[in-house]
């Protein structure tokens, strides 16, 4: 085909950019030298199950790659972790027993106590955040004390059912404060009760622990995504779900108004849950708010990247990086991640 007069025209009429982002693209150490945001093994916080039991390093079908770990078997995972530079983890206990008010969850010999004093004892320096809720330990799979008649807290006008909120905070300081005596660094609170964080801190202060950490899971909406934390951490709720405590996916202001009550209330680091659908939340919570801010990456995030990929539609490495470095990107200081010890394996094999 030949042009015409008037394409010929056209064409010469088309400006030639005099800016060319392109040119930065060029090659890979160009692209390396004007790289805005970097992953490094410091931004990860890695998940891990306990679980009763010896020499048991279970598999969790939904979450290819993760384990529930018998303390024992702590003795070689947690040196594997601390190898790579991860510097904390975050820790979920399943109980042998389970009851209404979850009390394996303060007793010193319940699961969790244990497997934190296991952990200071193999690796000291290693950050262990408690995740401080009830769901992993009550028999009804609710964040706190439920409002049924057989219970001493009863309520007669609450409804049957409800998360009793103030009896409930009353259990997170106590439960908090045994889980600093059990050596814990960070209270990470992830119930969405109102007061949490000043109630946790009141009762670690009073209890000479001024200086253990608040992670507040200061906005953590009511999500899909949990899907296979609940069989890993074998906590679905029995009867209903957690809108009642966790937020409504649709609201942002109300996630801001959450987490300026977990600030007024003495949080030191705050946390948003789950983290790639909620990246607008994440933004601005560390835009608004001047405090290390953290996301969570949560199972089904994970699960969704591993059963594409084991279908050979989408490469694992590369979109679970990606997705790591938009939430540093969005504004993360630190992201909890079931990914943290591959990422650290790719990044080194990157450099
Ligand atoms: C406990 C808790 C949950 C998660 C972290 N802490 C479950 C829930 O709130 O239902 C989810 C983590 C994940 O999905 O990876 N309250």
């Amino acid at each position: 085909m030949f042009k015409t007069k008037q394409d010929q025209t056209q064409v010469s009429e088309i400006p030639v950019p005099t800016v060319r982002p392109r040119r930065l693209r060029l090659n890979a150490n160009l692209r390396r030298m004007v790289q805005e945001t970097e992953l490094n093994p410091s931004d990860f916080i890695y998940p891990l199950f306990i679980r009763h039991g010896n020499n048991i390093q279970q598999p969790i079908s939904s979450m290819p790659g993760q384990f529930q770990w018998s303390i024992d078997r702590l003795k070689a995972e947690i040196p594997s972790i601390v190898a790579l530079g991860i510097p904390a983890v975050i820790l979920f206990g399943i109980p042998e027993t389970k009851d209404a008010c979850g009390s394996d969850n303060y007793n010193p010999d319940g699961i969790i106590l244990r497997a934190i004093r296991a952990i200071k004892d193999i690796a000291p320096d290693l950050v262990v955040i408690s995740d401080m809720c009830f769901c992993e330990y009550t028999d009804h799979g609710h964040c706190g004390i439920i409002n049924t008649p057989d219970n001493e807290h009863y309520t007669n006008n609450l409804p049957h059912g409800y998360l009793l909120n103030d009896p409930t905070l009353e259990l997170l300081g106590r439960a908090s404060v045994v889980h600093a005596q059990a050596g814990a660094d960070i209270i990470a609170p992830s119930g969405m009760v109102d007061g949490m964080v000043g109630v946790i801190r009141a009762a670690l202060d009073a209890n000479q622990f001024q200086h253990v950490t608040i992670m507040s899971y200061a906005a953590k909406y009511s999500s899909g995504f949990y899907g296979p934390f609940r069989e890993a951490a074998e906590s679905p709720p029995q009867f209903g779900d957690r809108s009642q405590y966790q937020m409504n996916p649709a609201n942002i202001r109300e996630a801001l108004k959450e987490v300026a009550l977990d600030v007024a209330e003495g949080a030191d680091v705050l946390m948003v849950k789950p983290a790639l659908p909620y990246l607008d939340v994440l933004k601005e919570v560390r835009r608004t708010f001047n405090l290390p801010t953290a996301a969570y990456q949560v199972s089904g995030e994970y699960a969704m990247l591993h059963a594409a990929a084991s279908n050979g539609w989408l490469d694992l490495e590369r979109c679970a990086l990606e997705s790591l470095i938009s939430i540093k990107r969005a504004g993360a200081d630190m992201i909890v991640t079931y990914f943290a010890k591959d990422a650290v394996g790719w990044l080194e094999k990157r450099h």
